[in-house]
């Protein structure tokens, strides 16, 4: 498949998706917004992929926001189109059926901290900064920013940050549950790699399920979420990974899965 702004690698079981436009601090424009959702289609349907990583290419940023100088002619309806395009793109992620692990190194703004919200791990160097700076620009976040941040910080958390546009640290990130894990300066791929490998040793369905019910069931009320977690349990007992699960444990052996 065909990108421009957009590099996709295989590693073993885990895909790397990176944004690649460093001379715009990787910023989305409608381009890189498609190229992404062709990304992450094609290898959210790839079975031999276990796990997917988002990153950004250069040192300096993992996405420093939507493209203002794309946005800036933008009218009032082409606004809203660029705001579902991106939104939709987000929701294609957060659906993948695998695990996304966002390494993280440098700016995470706007749109690029929006896009990291939608992954379900969060990996930042020490040197990645964060923070939804729309207000700045006269505007809002339009990747669905106001919903997922405070899903993930709370309430009074995420509207400080949305109302100020302030840029915080790694460090602040983790300590509100931005993000979960800070690692040395430049180790962010490294460190989700490894995190990948781990969960890609696991029965893939199981991971799955696991991801389906945080997030469907998070829409949910408790009885319903508990009900749909059942539902999902009592799917992972045909599955052929629960039965050799099961008896490697009995048998004293190392799994093996077959993603059935
Ligand atoms: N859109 C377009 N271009 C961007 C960009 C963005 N979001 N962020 C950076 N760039 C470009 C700069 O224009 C600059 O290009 P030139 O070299 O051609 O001038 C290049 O990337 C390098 O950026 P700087 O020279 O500004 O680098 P810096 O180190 O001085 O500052 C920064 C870094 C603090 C991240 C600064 O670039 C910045 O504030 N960027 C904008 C961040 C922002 O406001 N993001 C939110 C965008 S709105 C949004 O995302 C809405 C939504 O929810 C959908």
């Amino acid at each position: 498949m065909e990108y421009t702004n957009v590099m996709v690698e295989v590693r073993g079981a885990v895909g790397i998706i990176t944004v690649n436009r460093p001379k715009a601090l990787n910023a989305l424009n409608a381009e890189t917004i498609e190229e992404l959702q062709r990304a992450f289609t094609a290898m959210g349907a790839d079975e031999a992929l276990k796990v997917l990583i988002l990153t950004g290419a250069g040192e300096k940023a993992f996405v420093a926001g939507a493209d203002i100088a794309a946005m800036r002619d933008l009218d009032p309806l082409a606004a809203r189109a660029f705001a579902y395009k991106g939104q939709q793109m987000l929701a294609t992620i957060e659906a993948v059926a695998k695990p996304v692990i966002a390494a993280i190194g440098g700016f995470a703004l706007g749109g690029g901290c929006e896009l990291a919200m939608a992954c379900d791990i969060r990996i930042a160097s020490e040197n990645a900064k964060f923070g939804q700076p729309e207000v700045n620009l006269g505007v809002l976040p339009g990747f669905a920013g106001t919903q997922r941040l405070p899903r993930l910080v709370g309430k009074g958390i995420a509207k400080e940050l949305l109302f100020t546009g302030d840029i915080i640290d790694a460090q602040r990130a983790h300590a509100i549950g931005l993000v979960n894990k800070v690692v040395e300066p430049g180790k962010h791929l490294e460190s989700a790699m490894e995190m990948a490998e781990k969960i890609a040793g696991k029965g893939p369905l199981a991971v799955r399920f696991c991801k389906e019910a945080v997030n469907r069931g998070l829409e949910m009320d408790m009885d319903r979420g508990c009900a749909y977690e059942a539902e999902l349990f009592a799917i992972a007992f045909a599955t052929l990974d629960r039965a050799e699960g099961m008896s490697a444990f009995l048998e004293k052996r190392k799994p093996v899965f077959q993603n059935k």
